[in-house]
């Protein structure tokens, strides 16, 4: 028995030493922590549990046969995070340099299962040169077999991918399809094809940096979520994320210990100026409303006219969708539109109830972006809020105009409490231009046009730009003073914590996309 005993010792250490002590050092000379290392990191202390370890490749070809690594180039199984049970991998870039191999899909693709089957998060940690080259098909079909997964994965446990290495070819679809993709800084990046390929197709000289970059990424193309310095703080960053969320579609997140106190925040009274085209920072109504220091923002530096992200507010974990008037006026246009619209709907799939704040001027208007289909992204929004079964209350702060007025979880749409601050003006459009349209004859033929429209945009802005017209017709259900906001909102989600709705069958909508 000894002599067993010391063989499984012998095979477990070969294991645990991946590509071996020379590799480790590149990769800590990277500033990259190893596989282990992040598992280890990531996971409670003494919870992981492997699962496949003595997996091998079963490649051949170029000399292969003579070059095994035990766990083959990933690190899978599960553990737990603040005592909640995760499924987890990691590719470990010191085999292979974390390459896809058959096997190393499969192993994989068995937590992913698991994951399903047991209702539990499943977290990747990619670092990886892409297809195993060695293998050609054998890896192509892997990858797929964990597409495959993540798109009938999507909406029952959450996904969440950690990008910490090269990520690139194909290989970048499974973390677009998760729900959540971080990135580190100078250490990962993500492209279909590499700054050489560029070069030859489009003549364009650009660094893997600028390509795909976790900067890149965070502010031109909305591809990460976040963006970390370094690993740990990456994990850190996935680890707070999953404390906002529940385990599986069919729960919701536990509620934090609360109890009712003197809620007003006068705070929020000062927030906005007398001046309506001034800006003001829709953050400070954020913080204002919410539990203390639990606002955790996704998409931070992409598309800054919306914000988006996680918060408790009396204990519970809420979504925030909120124009910012600080960028472009709050407008919605492709880029929010799209970045509001996913979030929402990752929220409806796992029961996080939405609180929207409402500052919008309208849709941006411009060639860019009709050509580039505001119409349909635009809509993207409208209809993941019209079809969100959560939850839903909105604030507005101050304008609400136009179409956007009804995208913005407006009564019509579905949403259940509709609150407006004294400072709301719903309006078609703003009083000048809806002046100019409608009293356009009177203004050319005034004595003094510019003081006719003066007259006239006062006289609309008179009519329109109050929350009362809607208050009256019942689309607001209540003028609200902005310091009574917190307890409002804390008594609103409270009450609709149960809410339940019941829609008629079919195969899934079809959503613009
Ligand atoms: C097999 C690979 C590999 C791969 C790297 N290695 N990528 N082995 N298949 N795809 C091995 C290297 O041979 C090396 O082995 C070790 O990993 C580390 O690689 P280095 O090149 O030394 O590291 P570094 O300088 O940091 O460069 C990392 C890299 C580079 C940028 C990722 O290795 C690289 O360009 N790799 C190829 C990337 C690629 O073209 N992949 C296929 C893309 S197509 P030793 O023994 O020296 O440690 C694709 C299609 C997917 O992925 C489609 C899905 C649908």
């Amino acid at each position: 028995m000894d002599s067993k005993i010391n063989r499984l010792d012998k095979l477990n250490a070969l294991a645990k030493l991946g590509g071996g002590q020379e590799r480790i050092n590149r990769q800590h000379e990277k500033k990259k922590l190893t596989a282990r290392e992040r598992v280890d990191y990531f996971l409670d202390e003494g919870s992981f549990e492997e699962i496949g370890m003595l997996v091998t490749h079963r490649s051949n070809d170029f000399g292969m046969e003579n070059e095994i690594y035990h766990g083959d180039g990933v690190v899978t199984g599960y553990g737990t995070v603040n005592g909640r049970l995760v499924y987890i991998y990691a590719q470990d870039f010191t085999v292979f340099g974390g390459s896809l191999s058959e096997t190393h899909a499969e192993k994989i693709c068995k937590v992913m299962d698991l994951a399903v089957k047991v209702g539990a998060p499943i977290i990747g940690l990619n670092d990886s040169g892409g297809a195993r080259i060695q293998e050609g098909v054998n890896s192509l079909g892997g990858y797929a077999n964990i597409f495959y997964r993540n798109v009938n994965t999507s909406g029952v446990v959450p996904q969440i991918s950690a990008i910490m290495g090269p990520c690139a070819g194909g290989a970048v679809y499974s973390p677009a399809i998760t729900d959540f993709t971080f990135m580190v800084e100078n250490t990962s990046y993500m492209f279909v094809t590499g700054p050489n390929v560029v070069k030859t197709v489009t003549n364009e000289d650009v660094s893997s940096e600028d390509l795909g970059g976790a900067y890149t990424h965070a502010s031109k193309s909305g591809v990460a979520h976040k963006i970390s310095a370094n690993d740990i703080e990456c994990l850190n960053d996935v680890k707070k994320l999953l404390s906002y969320l529940p385990q599986n579609n069919t729960e919701t997140t536990k509620k934090l210990k609360f109890k009712l106190n003197n809620e007003i925040r006068e705070v929020l009274s000062d927030i906005i100026p007398e001046n309506p085209n001034k800006p003001y920072d829709m953050h400070k109504v954020i913080l204002g409303i919410i539990d203390e220091g639990s606002f955790f923002e996704i998409h931070k530096d992409f598309a800054e006219n919306i914000l988006v992200g996680f918060a408790r507010l009396g204990g519970r974990s809420i979504g925030i969708v909120a124009n910012q008037p600080m960028f472009l006026a709050g407008v919605l246009d492709v880029k929010s539109s799209k970045k509001a619209a996913r979030f929402v709907r990752f929220c409806d799939s796992f029961n996080i109830p939405l609180l929207v704040l409402v500052d919008v001027p309208g849709f941006l208007p411009g060639t860019d972006q009709e050509w580039n289909g505001i119409i349909v992204h635009g809509s993207k929004l409208l209809y993941a809020f019209s079809e969100a079964t959560v939850p839903r209350v909105t604030v507005i702060t101050r304008k609400a105009y136009g179409g956007a007025y009804d995208v913005m979880n407006s009564k019509h749409i579905g949403a259940d409490l509709n609150f407006a601050w004294p400072s709301a003006e719903i309006a078609v459009m703003g009083a000048k231009g809806a002046a100019e349209i409608i009293f356009k004859k009177e203004i050319i033929e005034a004595k003094d046009p510019e003081a006719k429209l003066a007259e006239k945009e006062l006289e609309y802005g008179l009519k329109f730009s109050d929350p009362y017209i809607a208050a009256q017709r019942g689309f607001i259900d209540e003028v609200i003073l902005p310091k009574d906001s917190r307890k409002k909102l804390i008594k609103a989600f409270a009450m609709l914590e149960d809410k339940a709705v019941i829609k008629p069958k079919r195969k899934h909508g079809n959503i613009p996309l």
